[in-house]
């Protein structure tokens, strides 16, 4: 299998490491050969490090660098069967892109974008043939988180869906499959992780460190939310927000924060400019919580319910299956628990209620209960019917 992949950033380079780990011949191609470089250091480094773990012995490392073609000219791309790009969030330099791929590659290649937020449908309209485009979306660092999210414009066929999802499982990923849709699956139902817990602060009721706390040592999840934005950079995960809000038509569920705004205003873009939400320099001083065991559950229960909500309100929305969702959550995200599963154990009509008794106060149309949830409450069912 030859692939191409088209961008040697931060994905672009982890996407090509798992080609070439699973034996197929690769060529990297980036505008920048400055990025090309980088991308081999890089990749030259993680091998080695992998070794110095044991994982490879020295010569399969080799074998898998030696498949990559560090690539300046697209036009080695005509022997590709596979394409994946992984350039700039733009999608008119994309949509460029794929309109000039197209006149390289052979008839039968699946031409593939890892966006995160742009609509697949519109990237593949720059193709003569939409039928072969499709979205392959994976998860920073694409070596280590198993989730890759298959999706399909209304124009992809069939065929491409099933040969790909073939591909990117023979790669060792989990594949889940999910619709055309704002955020797909793990980009939209994340959103009240993030967005919640920046409104409790904006409220008042609690520091960064306190919900922080709150979601790692009572509710599990691996990372606070504000320690989370810092690893992701704030001007990513606040782009990503505004897409998704904008995309949404506005739908208040979405709605970016000032917070997060002045953040990126001020360059405080988290772990990679020093200072985020918090101070990352080498003599800060560790920002401790002292709430008590009340306020946690307080901030951990109105995170989770609106995280529970947003997952059901996929499934109304038939953005993927009821297992895809759960998959998506804990091997995209790591988190400690399929959110549909664990909605069950929550107890749905809590959910319900402490959803409605938000939109009371707060007279919000941010807080309302997914028609899914309603419903089932009403007939008394579960997600999971067993
Ligand atoms: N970083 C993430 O966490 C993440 C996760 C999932 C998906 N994505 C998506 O993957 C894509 C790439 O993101 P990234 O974080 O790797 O970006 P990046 O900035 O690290 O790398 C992008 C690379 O594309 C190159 N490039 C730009 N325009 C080009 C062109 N016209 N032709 C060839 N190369 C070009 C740049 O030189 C750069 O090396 C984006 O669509 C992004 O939304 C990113």
């Amino acid at each position: 299998m030859i692939v191409g992949v088209v961008g040697a950033g931060t994905m672009g380079r982890g996407i090509a490491q798992i080609a070439a780990t699973v034996g197929c011949e690769v060529f990297l191609y980036d505008k920048s050969e400055e990025a090309l470089e980088n991308a081999q250091n890089s990749l030259t480094k993680i091998l080695d490090r992998l070794i110095e773990k044991g994982k490879f012995t020295e010569t399969v490392a080799k074998e898998i660098i030696e498949r990559i073609t560090f690539s300046t000219s697209l036009s080695d791309f005509s022997q590709a069967n596979f394409v994946i790009e992984a350039i700039i969030e733009d999608l008119n330099i994309k949509k460029d892109l794929f309109s000039e791929l197209e006149t390289i590659v052979s008839d039968d290649c699946i031409l593939a974008t890892n966006t995160s937020s742009l609509s697949v449908a519109a990237l593949g309209a720059a193709c003569k043939n939409a039928e072969r485009f499709i979205g392959v979306h994976f998860f920073n660092p694409a070596p280590l988180m198993p989730l890759v999210e298959i999706i399909p414009a209304i124009s992809t066929s069939e065929e491409i869906l099933i040969r790909t999802k073939e591909i990117i499982d023979s790669w060792k990923k989990v594949t889940v499959i999910a619709k055309d849709t704002p955020g797909f699956i793990v980009n939209r139902v994340a959103r009240p992780f993030y967005g919640e817990a920046l409104r409790i602060y904006e409220e008042g009721i609690a520091d960064f460190a306190t919900i922080d706390a709150a979601m790692t040592e009572v509710g599990g999840f691996k990372m606070g939310p504000f320690t989370l934005m810092d690893y992701i950079g704030n001007d990513i995960n606040y782009a990503v927000t505004e897409t998704v809000f904008k995309a949404f038509y506005y739908d208040p569920r979405y709605k970016p924060s000032f917070t997060q705004r002045r953040h990126v205003e001020a360059q405080w873009l988290g772990k990679k400019s020093g200072r985020g939400y918090y101070d990352y320099s080498d003599n800060a001083k560790k920002t401790e919580s002292s709430a008590g065991d009340d306020l946690k559950a307080y901030i951990l229960n109105r995170i989770l319910v609106l995280l529970f909500n947003e997952a059901i309100d996929a499934v109304f929305w038939n953005v993927a299956t009821k297992e895809d969702i759960d998959l998506a959550m804990t091997k995209g995200v790591n988190y400690p628990k399929g959110l549909l599963e664990w909605a069950d154990e929550y107890g749905l009509s809590r959910i319900h209620n402490q959803i409605e008794e938000l939109q009371r106060l707060y007279g919000e149309d941010r807080y309302r209960p997914s028609p899914l949830l309603k419903q089932l409450v009403k007939n008394n069912q579960k997600i999971y019917q067993n």
